[in-house]
């Protein structure tokens, strides 16, 4: 019998990312997944109503109301089992998973960064700081990457990439913008696509 793929998202704020994953999935270019539940660390987060509009469910965890690492990442294992998810997606989940957390989902876990890695990469590199460094180092491409997620920071096994040209005039915004446009929105759902049928595929073996 065929059975969905249960999937949440990790958020901390606008959820563009998430909007192109809700988006896929109506189009039909994720076929083999089902984004069940959305949880945000930030109270507030504009991605928060992306999934109401798009009734899915949700949930806010909060580190700095539970306390410790253990208790925040115990809180969201809990409300993984309830949802069953399989597949988690990081789309600017900004908080780094412990070992104790990601030894749990083995190649279920994906996340996307907006460089291609192994560039701007690591602790320290999020957001519009990625670009920042980018264009201070002056590289004259860069883009983003889909990669599982283990115990180093970025450093699981990459899934997807697409490279994107920096120009002369580039900001970071303008940057962010444009790696986001060229590159996240079409690698995400991709790369999750592209991990829930494979997911599926060995459930079934
Ligand atoms: C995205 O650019 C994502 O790649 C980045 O944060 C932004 C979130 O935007 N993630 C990281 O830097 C993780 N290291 P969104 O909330 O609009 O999807």
């Amino acid at each position: 019998m065929k059975k969905t793929v249960n999937v949440a998202v990790l958020v901390s704020g606008g959820g563009t990312n998430l909007q192109a994953l809700i988006d896929a999935e109506r189009k039909g270019v994720i076929k083999h997944g089902k984004i069940k539940l959305v949880i945000s660390n930030k109270a507030g987060a504009y991605a928060l109503e992306r999934a109401a509009d798009a009734k899915i469910d949700t949930a806010v965890v909060s580190k700095k109301e539970l306390g410790s690492t253990e208790a925040f990442e115990d809180a969201i294992i809990a409300l993984l089992d309830e949802y069953s998810i399989d597949i988690i997606v990081l789309a600017g989940f900004m908080a780094i998973l412990s070992e104790r957390f990601t030894s749990k989902y083995p190649r279920r876990i994906i996340n996307i960064h907006p460089s291609l890695i192994p560039s701007f990469c690591g602790e320290g590199f999020y957001g519009l700081r990625v670009h920042e460094a980018a264009l201070a180092y002056g590289v004259k491409v860069t883009g983003a990457t889909v990669h599982f997620v283990n115990e180093i920071p970025d450093g699981g096994e990459i899934i997807m990439q697409k490279s994107v040209a920096i120009k002369s005039f580039d900001t970071p915004e303008s940057l962010q913008l444009r790696v986001m446009r060229l590159a996240e929105w079409k690698i995400l759902p991709a790369a999750l696509e592209k991990v829930c049928k494979e997911y599926s595929k060995e459930r079934i073996k």
